[in-house]
């Protein structure tokens, strides 16, 4: 294994069936290294995204969401322009340098608002970035975003095969629809995050390899990862859920292959395992993204079942998560965090 790990540092990548053989790699070298290279490039610090889920509308049914359409036991809610602000003016005051909108595909948000929103949001904070999170829109509205002050947008794949997406998605959403916009998204300039689910249903491990050639293709700034977690008002709701060693192997896979990638510690990691997003940044992670929305937000904004941080205010998570990672020997930063090229 040991040869193996030092092979995937040395040259970022790996042939399918060596890659199959990390991914279930029980050996602690790989967490090792992966964190040696962390520690290379980024020292102790560990960059911090303000998570701002502004509306639960959502236009999709996704099997595995929450939040998807179909869902009509969630209590919708959206956020106006001001309780967003507010959002942003307390992450400020507590240090965060980056604003992260989330929400589902929620048609409500015309561009000229979402724009009108970028560029207040910039001119009033304008050492902040700002990360969009809306799921799949046209090239012209990706730009016309990206125009008004939108740095990063993250648009997960969720899975690299057509077959095993279609198992994950009804039929009018499409794998390459999805791609599509990946690419479009950094065409226009945007620092792109993509990302998958570990453990899903029906996924295996040729899957996951299928995730990782698609990151190398792609090359992006961010990737997101976390287990799968069963919601249980979904078609899911028996499944089980992704596997912690498994989720940090993949981790890890991805630092020693992209040195300087923004890869988070997720909330699911932190759900499936009290320290999970402790484990997440020993292997290699380097971002964590404490939530910033309003209190009565958060337990509508559930993805999935008893996800963390739904009834702690901003500066309660910021603390918690700051103490968290003080016990492991880093630290957080006060800067935008961006990616760097190398
Ligand atoms: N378990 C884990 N992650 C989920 N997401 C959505 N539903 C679930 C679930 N049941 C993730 C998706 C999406 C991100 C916002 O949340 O990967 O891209
Ligand atoms: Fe929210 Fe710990 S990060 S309570």
């Amino acid at each position: 294994m040991k040869k193996l790990i030092d092979k995937l540092e040395a040259e970022k990548n790996l042939e399918r069936e060596e890659f199959k053989m990390l991914l279930t790699c029980e050996d602690d070298y790989l967490h090792e290294r992966a964190r040696a290279v962390r520690e290379s490039f980024f020292g102790n610090q560990i960059y911090m995204r303000g998570l701002i889920e502004f509306t639960n509308y959502c236009k999709n049914d996704c099997y595995y969401c929450g939040l998807r359409c179909g869902n009509s036991d969630v209590v919708r809610y959206r956020l106006t322009f001001e309780q967003i602000l507010e959002c942003c003016a307390e992450g400020h005051e507590l240090g965060f340098r980056t604003f992260v909108l989330q929400g589902g595909e929620d048609p409500y948000y015309t561009d000229d608002m979402l724009a009108d929103l970028c560029s207040t949001i910039k001119a009033t904070y304008p050492d902040c970035a700002i990360t969009l999170s809306l799921g799949e829109r046209s090239y012209d509205s990706y730009k016309r975003l990206f125009d008004a002050g939108a740095d990063r947008y993250l648009l997960r794949q969720e899975t690299s095969s057509d077959e095993h997406y279609a198992m994950l998605h009804p039929p009018e959403m499409t794998l390459s629809a999805r791609k599509k916009c990946l690419w479009d998204l950094k065409e226009i300039g945007y620092q792109v995050g993509c990302g998958f689910m570990v453990g899903s249903p029906g996924q295996t491990l040729d899957h996951l390899v299928d995730d990782l050639f698609f990151i190398k293709e792609l090359d992006p700034a961010m990737v997101g990862i976390g287990p799968f977690i069963p919601h249980k008002s979904s078609p899911y709701a028996e499944e089980k859920q992704g596997d912690l060693r498994l989720t940090l192997n993949c981790l890890a896979i991805l630092r020693l292959m992209k040195p300087n990638l923004l890869l988070p510690a997720t909330t699911a990691l932190g759900t499936i395992e009290e320290t999970g997003r402790e484990m997440g940044v020993l292997a290699g992670g380097n971002v964590v993204m404490p939530n910033l929305s309003p209190l009565d937000a958060r337990e509508k904004y559930m993805l999935y079942d008893n996800k963390i941080c739904t009834d702690d205010g901003a500066r309660k998570c910021r603390g918690c998560i700051a103490r968290r990672m003080k016990k492991i020997g880093c630290e957080i930063a006060v800067t935008r965090g961006d990616y760097v090229h190398v």
